[in-house]
């Protein structure tokens, strides 16, 4: 026992093994997964980012090896021929934009590298999952929303998210469907790009041409605080209502207690459920082509009762 006990010492201080009373445990991690995030300058992707590092270090036998692709395309399409090349055993991704990043996940996946799409799309289907919420049914419940709250009619702006990403598409096709039969107008429309600092810029031209805006409806809450921080500019911020998407509870949700929003609904970043779906590929089990992930809207009136589900 003794000498046993010796050779476990010798072994851990090495630190080549983790060491219980009875059990040698391998420290080595199994599986290598690539993760390739389109750009880290937006709170949610810090997020996302943080959801799939924490997932992961409940897995010993997992290593996430973490790419910035700084909003390039270019670079994002390297990261993943860089992950195939290097041999990782998985690659997930979030794409800056769908066609771009469509021809280097088709042949990692088909060269055999398993790979798992997040949050934005590629074209077809040459990819393992995809896992993301519904952008069509939050722009659509966006939309009834608003329809509501306006009264049925109103002036509003719209500050799109890059209309090049299929979130931005959805947010804005299911926001038309929503108010479809309403007497909403849309006096104006931009693509902020998803950026705050876009957003302020195109809501100060909005303001240019008329101040009677009722509401903003932007594809996430950095825009619709964007576009909150022109019209405060301007004086005119409490005569009208900002709707973003995302709600973290840090931005989003924030802005909500703050009285900054009057609503922001959910897009989770999927970061756990991408750990939990790899696991199950790397183990040989068979996965879902698409898993959807719930969302959920914030107001002043829900956010103590932590929001409410969007139904279907
Ligand atoms: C971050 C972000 C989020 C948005 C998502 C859509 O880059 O713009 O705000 O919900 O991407 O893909």
């Amino acid at each position: 026992m003794a000498m046993f006990r010796s050779f476990v010492v010798v072994l851990a201080s090495a630190g080549l093994i983790a060491l219980s009373t009875t059990t040698l445990i391998a420290q080595q991690p199994k599986w290598t997964i690539g993760m390739s995030q389109c750009n880290l300058g937006e709170p949610w992707r810090v997020q996302m980012n943080a959801d799939i590092k924490r997932a992961a270090e409940n897995h010993s036998e997992l290593k996430v090896v973490f790419k910035d692709a700084q909003n390039d395309n270019l670079r994002q399409s390297a990261h993943v021929e860089e992950f195939v090349r290097a041999g990782v055993n998985l690659i997930i991704i979030s794409p800056k934009e769908a066609a771009p990043l469509t021809g280097p996940v088709a042949s990692a996946y088909k060269n055999g590298t398993p790979v798992i799409v997040l949050d934005r799309r590629v074209l077809g289907s040459d990819y393992t999952c995809f896992i993301g919420a519904d952008n069509k049914k939050i722009g659509f419940a966006a939309g009834r929303w608003i329809a509501k709250t306006l009264g049925g009619k109103g002036k509003v702006v719209e500050l799109k998210g890059l209309m090049t990403s299929t979130p931005g598409q959805d947010r804005n096709s299911g926001f038309r469907e929503g108010i479809k039969g309403t007497d909403i107008s849309i006096i104006f429309e931009a693509d902020m790009k998803w950026l705050e600092p876009n957003a302020r810029k195109e809501m100060e031209s909005a303001l240019a041409r008329s101040q009677s805006i009722d509401l903003v409806y932007a594809h996430n809450d950095p825009g619709a605080h964007g576009a909150y921080l022109a019209a405060k500019a301007a004086g005119c911020e409490k005569s009208m209502k900002f709707v973003g998407i995302d709600a973290l509870p840090h931005e989003g949700q924030m802005y909500v207690r703050q009285g900054i929003l009057s609503a922001s609904f959910e897009y989770p970043t999927g970061g756990k459920e991408a750990i939990e779906l790899a696991l199950k590929i790397l183990n040989g089990e068979k996965v879902p082509k698409e898993v959807t992930l719930p969302s959920r809207v914030f107001t002043r009136d829900n956010i103590d009762r932590g929001g409410e589900l969007l139904g279907n």
